[in-house]
């Protein structure tokens, strides 16, 4: 039987114990193993509440192995592991029965891994298999309902769009706020299908029914000794130990010891989601690296995929995958309704009138070079001035410089003051008739600065400017309406927002767009071609010549439906508390200089470190497990502004704990201790 992937929310049968006998009954059995601690109180205890430290344990990757009983549960010791308790007959499942059949390699992925049994696919997928719903959200909707007119469903009846062809308008989105049926519906993303998981190793020795529990390569059991920052010339380390120790090796499974943060912090340690049930959707959040684990701060250069998305890829390459808009068969049909629909779900998120305004590119960098290379040489003429920002990204600096150099135009740059901010003033005075362009990024990915683009707008386009927003840090963090807004062009790549690497978003203005030629030449951009001349399709398919990033279109509108889920309010107001705790915390290291103090900042802290090169603090944290980026961030200009090349940049997401916050912050305290013996 296949065990269906748990929501959180299934009402549990009559015969099942309650949770807290279960995670007894759980405990006892696994200390039951050979090899394992004496029980303890906490052992016993009632089921963790959200925010518990303890819980902030990794829970092994429930990679079942091709051989291994579908009884041999790779779930979390206790809570988690209960399921294999044999306490009962088993559940009746209101997933579709799948075929019986013996157990083979083909293992549905598990959503969520850890709280799952392991889904071990019998047979050919089930008619209509449940759609994978994130778990981190406390109030679930309804699960989602069949599939409508906006996608074709994987099976049953044809797609009810005309397949093969391009359609006439297959963009519109529903009025500002209001969601269409298609828009409301959330992604069909029926349920794993019986492929191999991504993730299984392809030979894993046998270890016996509990392999988690003994030396699966890539996931031992125990951490093993770490060398400490012996690399850099140092003393071992001491054990992981947090500020307010505790004799346990990781103490951040411990309780949250608030007291270690300053107390005007406003830390809300009950978020409007559970962080930790959040956690579970995210599979790779629960590997080990250089046995500790994972701690991902890295999230600025990219973010980790929920399930949902890993799915939603297989999904599409399992059952729809065809190329779009030009064949008159199903496959064609089911596809194209994926990608316009996904074009929808873009729409919609960041607010914009039509989904003819969404144009999907490779991300970010791609989208702006497109304005540049498309819309630049039409509208930018010799003298003419392209106003940025001191924060930008290279992205959003050389396709200016690239363009300037092609048309004789000239750059002007917004200065920041010494925290970060942009000088509006400055700004204001830099602005004439001869400025056709502002580029400005929403939030610095150097230093987490977020920029007040609705001002950067309006002023602009009282200059008489078109005003493009880098969206690129901002998507993943805080809601965005392009209307409210007023914005020409704002880009963002899918892979910072919990999406697939190779897809990002252009929008622009309907106008705007219909005034812009196309920049890159192909199949699909056309509407009729002769040898002595082309047409050309309206926009969007007029800027996507060749054959697009499908898939990958179709799973970032699955990231963008699980944010959704949680919500960027959420989102936002939780984040803003991660960021606080790591500004407080790490500003009283000694020796650390935070480089980026504006007040109204997101998800990005920067600093450098005294007797250190950011890259040793940053291959010192990996030691640990942390992953946070040191280098310059793509930002030259602005670390020079503050005399630097580099510096050490955690970056969070609404998956990230405040005990992953103190281990960080306990890590660089213990460099900082260590310095006085490289000097
Ligand atoms: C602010 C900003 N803009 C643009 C980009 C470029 O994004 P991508 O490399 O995904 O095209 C990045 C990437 O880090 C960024 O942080």
């Amino acid at each position: 039987m296949t065990t269906p992937p748990s929501t959180g929310n299934e009402a549990a049968p009559a015969w099942l114990p309650d949770e807290e006998t279960l995670s007894r009954m759980a405990g006892e059995f696994f200390r039951a193993l050979p090899g394992q601690p004496a029980a303890t109180e906490s052992d016993t205890e009632a089921p963790t509440p959200a925010f518990d430290r303890r819980s902030e344990w990794p829970t092994p990757t429930a990679l079942p192995r091709a051989d291994s009983s579908p009884t041999a549960t790779a779930g979390p010791p206790a809570a988690q592991a209960a399921p294999t308790v044999p306490t009962g007959p088993p559940a009746p499942s209101p997933f579709p029965a799948q075929p019986a059949g013996p157990p083979t390699a083909d293992f549905a992925p598990a959503a969520p891994a850890a709280e799952s049994a392991p889904a071990v696919s019998t047979g050919t997928p089930a008619a209509n298999p449940a759609p994978p719903m994130p778990t981190g959200i406390p109030s679930m909707d309804p699960p989602p309902p069949a599939p409508t007119a906006g996608m074709s469903p994987p099976s049953g009846p044809p797609p009810t769009s005309a397949p093969a062809t391009f359609m006439a308008s297959p963009y519109a989105v529903g009025a500002p706020g209001a969601v269409t049926p298609e828009a409301s519906a959330p992604p069909v993303a029926p349920g794993p299908p019986p492929v191999p998981s991504p993730a299984a190793p392809a030979h894993v020795p046998d270890l016996g029914p509990y392999y988690f529990l003994t030396e699966a390569a890539g996931y031992p059991a125990q951490a093993p000794e770490l060398p400490g920052f012996g690399h850099l010339g140092l003393p071992p380390l001491p054990d992981v130990m947090a500020p307010t120790a505790t004799t346990a090796p990781y103490y951040f499974v411990q309780e949250p010891d608030v007291s270690a943060a300053p107390s005007a912090l406003p830390l809300d340690p009950h978020p409007a989601f559970d962080v930790q049930a959040v956690r579970r959707d995210f599979p790779i959040l629960s590997e080990l690296v250089n046995g500790r684990p994972l701690i991902w701060l890295d999230n600025a250069a990219t973010t980790q995929k929920p399930q949902a998305v890993i799915d939603r890829l297989v999904e599409f390459y399992s059952r729809e995958n065809s190329n779009i808009h030009r064949a008159a068969h199903e496959l064609a049909a089911r596809a194209t309704d994926a990608y316009e629909g996904a074009r929808k779900t873009v729409a919609r998120f960041i607010g914009a009138g039509s989904a003819e305004e969404i144009v999907f590119v490779r991300g970010a960098t791609e989208a702006i070079n497109l304005v540049a290379k498309a819309w630049g040489p039409a509208h930018i003429r010799a003298g003419d001035e392209i106003v940025l920002s001191h924060l930008e990204h290279h992205a959003n600096i050389v396709p200016w410089q690239m363009l300037a150099e092609q048309t004789g135009a000239v750059i002007k740059v917004i200065p920041v003051d010494d925290d970060g901010q942009l000088l509006l003033d400055k700004y204001t005075a830099l602005l004439s008739d001869r400025t056709k362009l502002v580029a400005v990024t929403q939030l610095s990915n150097a230093l987490g600065t977020v920029v007040p683009v609705e001002q950067i707008i309006e002023i602009g386009h009282r200059a008489g400017a078109r005003v493009l927003v880098d969206a690129a840090q901002s998507v993943p963090h805080l809601p965005i309406d392009v209307r409210a807004l007023d914005a020409d062009f704002l880009v963002f790549s899918g892979h910072k927002l919990f999406g697939p690497t190779g897809i990002g978003v252009l929008y622009g203005k309907r106008e705007v767009l219909e005034d812009m030629p196309p920049w890159e030449g192909g199949g699909n951009m056309i509407t009729d071609v002769t040898f002595e001349k082309s047409s050309f399709q309206p926009p969007p398919g007029r800027f996507e010549a060749g054959t697009g990033n499908i898939a990958d279109a179709v799973g970032l509108a699955a990231a963008i439906d699980y944010v959704e889920r949680i919500g960027l309010p959420n989102i936002a107001a939780y984040e803003h508390t991660l960021v606080e705790h790591a500004t407080e915390g790490l500003r009283c290291v000694p020796g650390l200089r935070l480089v980026g103090t504006a007040p109204n900042k997101a998800s990005i802290v920067s600093f450098v470190l005294d007797g250190y090169e950011p890259a040793e603090v940053g291959t010192a944290l990996n030691e640990e497990g942390i992953a946070v980026r040191s280098g310059h961030h793509c930002a030259q200009p602005i670390l020079r502004r503050y005399g630097l090349e580099a510096t050490v940049r955690p970056s969070f997401a609404f998956y990230n704990t405040h005990g992953e916050v103190d281990t960080l912050i306990a890590a660089v305290h213990r460099l900082a201790d260590r310095r006085g013996g490289r000097r």
